[in-house]
């Protein structure tokens, strides 16, 4: 089955109705652990995200999927996140996980009638359950070409309620007025214009860099002050382009790539038996990123997944705790780092394993001087 006036191959032999689809990817949703109301299930079920793919994708082996794919309307349908542009190999727009954005979602606390002002278009999904939900949305993508994609594809879908901006997002929408704020790329901080732009008691949920990641932060603000937040759940996004990702002093160092840090020796060995879950190593890294501000995650020889690294000046030394508790150094000052992080590992036991939405954030205004951004400077649980 498709919309109304929009058409795709059916997927193939095998693939099921799309309703069928909907309805298994709405229970995956929820599976992977996205808490759903009704009415966003329901936005789930209804909003046609082939609709907003029709370019195809990247998929899991690095091809691209298309629409003539056997596998496109399953693997659209999976709760994953959908590459829709690269640029060389990175990837620079996508439709995001979808168990992601209903948590985004439901931490928005959207009512019908809301006005929303959302940065990163991308292919305009997101908007589009907004728009469904009842929202009134205003969505910008720094690019054009992406822009008028999701304005193509909303059309396609019979979306209504949505306008989709060019622009660098950093400025929000001068003169407009909004209940809430949705960013969908990650940044190094809020900017004071979406504050602006906000109702008094409006809320802005963004993905905001902490030691080499984007938890997404539900914050609340004026302007000029004072900034809140609290810590919704981990995130991997894409970065901003231009002031929302200024480097700024309270900064932790750009992750380690693979191949810079070699030479890791262990210095003690496990403390957790079974290893920590990766929820729970994420709360581990949140924490660490408070406490160190080296912290950060770096790719080691030997290991899939990428560490929580307290890396070196130099960025080729320094320590990795591993998601069972033991600690590798390495560098000149292998000894110093791996201090810090068995006292990170100690810390987080200590205080009893804080969940990372345990902590409360102060937001501090600094970056570019012509273009300022409100980013998380002191934290209390
Ligand atoms: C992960 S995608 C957004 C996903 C999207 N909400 C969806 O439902 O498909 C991130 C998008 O942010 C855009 N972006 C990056 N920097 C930006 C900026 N400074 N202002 C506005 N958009 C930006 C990128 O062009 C990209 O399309």
């Amino acid at each position: 089955m498709t919309e109304p006036g929009f058409s795709v191959p059916s997927g193939g032999p095998g693939a099921g109705s799309t309703t069928e689809l909907r309805a298994r990817f709405v229970e995956q949703i929820r599976r992977d652990g996205a808490p759903m109301s009704a009415e966003l299930a329901a936005a789930f079920a209804t909003v046609p995200r082939e609709a907003f793919v029709v370019e195809g994708f990247q998929g899991r082996d690095g091809g691209w999927v298309s629409p003539g794919d056997r596998d496109f309307l399953p693997a659209v349908y999976r709760d994953d996140v959908l590459v829709t542009k690269v640029d060389g190999r990175i990837p620079v727009s996508s439709s995001s996980q979808p168990s992601l954005m209903a948590i985004m979602l439901a931490a928005l606390e959207l009512r019908p009638g809301m006005r929303v002002l959302e940065i990163g278009a991308g292919t305009g999904y997101n908007a589009a359950l907004m728009a469904t939900l009842g929202a009134e949305v205003t969505s910008i993508d720094v690019q054009a070409d992406v822009a008028e994609r999701a304005r193509a594809a909303l059309l396609r879908a019979r979306i209504e309620g949505v306008r989709v901006e060019h622009g660098d997002g950093y400025a929000g929408a001068p003169g407009r007025r909004f209940d809430r704020v949705i960013v969908t790329v990650g940044v190094a901080g809020l900017s004071p214009h979406w504050l602006d732009q906000l109702e008094p008691g409006g809320l802005a949920v963004a993905p905001v860099e902490h030691a080499g990641t984007h938890p997404v932060l539900a914050a609340r603000g004026a302007a000029d002050g004072p900034v809140t937040a609290a810590v919704v759940c981990p995130s991997g996004f894409m970065s901003a382009a231009g002031p929302l990702t200024a480097d700024h002093p309270f900064a932790h160092p750009a992750p380690a790539t693979a191949g810079t840090l070699t030479g890791f020796e262990p210095v003690s060995g496990p403390r957790w038996a079974p290893a920590l879950d990766s929820m729970s190593y994420r709360d581990l890294w949140y924490a660490a990123g408070v406490w160190y501000r080296r912290a950060t995650h770096g790719a080691l020889p030997g290991f899939e997944q990428s560490l929580l690294v307290l890396l070196d000046e130099a960025r080729t030394g320094g320590a990795a705790v591993l998601p069972d508790g033991g600690v590798l150094a390495g560098g000149d000052e292998a000894a110093g780092y791996a201090h810090d992080a068995a006292d990170v590992v100690k810390r987080w036991e200590s205080a009893g394993r804080p969940p990372m939405q345990a902590w409360r954030v102060t937001l501090a205004l600094t970056g570019r001087p012509d273009a300022p951004i409100w980013v998380p400077a002191t934290w209390q649980i």
